[in-house]
């Protein structure tokens, strides 16, 4: 598929109840990179990740999502979901009565063709679970329902692999994740990525990037892009912090 881009946000403003919340975003990534966003609390990149997915909460009042060349900025969230598109929340929400099992294999046949009968998913689950160290009952449990904060994120990085997107937005993955789980998420992330992949890890957290290693790390501040650029930023970013780093970016100085 070669190294084009997969996703292009246009001038992108959003609104939540009159509220502006992005601010005029221009955002191009491509096939075959992995990029993080960071931000102090409150800039705008939950909202990003949601209004990227189509979110109804999040109304665009200006700008353009393209996604593989198509304009998505009118379509519903499984329409997205559909042309490959996939977001792990920052907060996963809990659905009692339907269980983790039951809502793979939904997700697993709306996006795949390739139809597996329930003998066949099972076997095919069970070996993606293997691989993020879950235990097989952790499946028979409702959706999320009194899991610990880790194992949410880790059921999460399940779906990504079962539903196989072509872009996905990890909103804080690394959240609450102890030493080893971080190691076991980072690893099921790198060996799920390839070329015609495309990731965006939203952290506010250096140790994690260490194990995923970014192309490219975009800073957002107040609803817009502030900076992109590479380590050195992440260094900048640690020494200065984001006020400054944004003072300066205004009297020109990055
Ligand atoms: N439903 C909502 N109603 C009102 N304001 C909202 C709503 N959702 C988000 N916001 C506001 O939008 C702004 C951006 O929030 P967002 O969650 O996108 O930030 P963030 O960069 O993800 O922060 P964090 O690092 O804390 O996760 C905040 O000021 C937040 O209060
Ligand atoms: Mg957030």
């Amino acid at each position: 598929m070669g190294r084009g881009v997969i996703l292009e946000l246009k001038n992108l403003h959003t609104e939540v109840e009159q509220k502006e919340i992005l601010k005029g975003v221009n955002l191009q990534l491509k096939r075959g990179r992995i990029y993080a966003l960071m931000g102090p609390n409150g800039a705008g990149k939950s909202s990003l990740a949601y209004t990227i997915m189509g979110h109804p909460r999040f109304k665009v009042s200006r700008g353009e999502i393209i996604f593989n060349g198509e304009n998505i900025t009118n379509l519903t969230p499984s329409e997205r979901a559909q042309r490959g598109i996939f977001l792990a929340f920052q907060y996963p929400i809990e659905i009692s009565g339907i269980t983790l099992f039951n809502f793979l294999r939904l997700i697993f046949n709306t996006r795949v063709d390739d139809r597996k009968s329930p003998m066949e998913f099972s076997k095919f689950l069970k070996s993606k679970l293997e691989v993020l160290d879950l235990n097989e009952k952790f499946i028979s449990r409702y959706l999320n329902e009194g899991l610990s904060g880790g194992e949410k994120k880790k059921s999460e990085v399940l779906q990504m692999v079962i539903v196989n997107p072509e872009l996905v937005i990890l909103d804080e993955i690394d959240s609450g994740l102890d030493i080893d789980a971080m190691k076991i998420v980072s690893n099921t992330i790198n060996n799920f990525f390839n070329e015609d992949k495309t990731i965006l890890i939203i952290t506010h957290y250096q140790r994690f990037l260490d194990y995923v290693k970014p192309d490219n790390i975009f800073v957002m501040f107040d609803g817009k892009i502030l900076a992109s650029g590479g380590y050195e930023l992440i260094d900048l970013i640690e020494r200065e912090g984001y006020e400054t780093l944004e003072k300066r970016r205004e009297h020109d100085e990055i």
